[in-house]
């Protein structure tokens, strides 16, 4: 019978490395520690390659206010947060899975990054319209409700704002309303898709109105 692990909120524990000694570690080092224990425990982080994304992005765009629709342990918030500290930006995130949650609160704490506000529940519920405008937002949430969300961003997205969907291509099941909802919408955004991506990210801006 296959035994069933129970993540703890501090990943650094199930590596047997203590509190004090992660704190010596840059954030740098922390980010990959993290990466890895996420692939050893199928914990569905962004890709590296997603992660190279957001590094291209992030600083051409220099977002003051960023949206994260899906944390789970944060390692995309704490590599968002990183980013736009550098020119003072902040991060709204959040998940439906307290679990996760907490250990996502504890990876930013110990990155010492004081730039993300996690809120827990439904993101559909928990954000409003008084949190945005947004300047960068980024859907990694519930496959299948990524139409919604994406309805959801384009009103807290700022007029020049930049949206980021992960895994587009991965699970077309569950992603084809939110296909069928970019065909019909094909006339508001114009979009790129980074295709060698194992999960096909697509990023989106609106089209100018002439
Ligand atoms: C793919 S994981 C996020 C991975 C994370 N962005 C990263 O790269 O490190 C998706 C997360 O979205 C959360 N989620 C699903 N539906 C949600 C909802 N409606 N509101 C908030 N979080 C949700 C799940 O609990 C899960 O932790």
């Amino acid at each position: 019978m296959s035994k069933k692990i129970i993540l703890p909120k501090k990943f650094w524990e199930a590596l047997n490395i203590t509190e004090e000694e992660m704190k010596k570690k840059s954030r740098t080092e922390i980010f990959s520690l993290l990466k890895q224990f996420g692939e050893e425990h199928t914990i569905p982080n962004i890709s590296w390659i997603g992660v190279s994304v957001l590094h291209f992005l992030l600083p051409l765009k220099k977002p003051k206010k960023v949206l994260e629709m899906g944390c789970a342990n944060g390692f995309s918030s704490c590599i968002i947060a990183n980013t736009i500290e550098k020119w003072g930006g902040s991060l709204l995130t959040g998940d439906v899975s307290e679990p996760s949650l907490d250990s996502a609160k504890a990876n930013a704490e110990i990155c010492n990054l004081q730039n993300i506000e996690f809120r827990f529940g439904d993101i559909l519920q928990t954000i409003t319209v008084q949190d945005a405008p947004f300047d960068f937002i980024f859907i990694d949430a519930q496959k299948s409700w990524t139409h919604k969300f994406f309805m959801f961003a384009e009103t807290l997205l700022s007029e020049d704002g930049i949206i980021m969907v992960d895994d587009t291509k991965k699970f077309p099941d569950k992603m084809k309303s939110f296909h069928n909802h970019i065909e019909r919408e094909k006339e508001k955004w114009s979009w790129f898709t980074i295709p060698e991506s194992d999960d096909a990210i697509m990023v989106f801006v609106r089209k100018k109105q002439q």
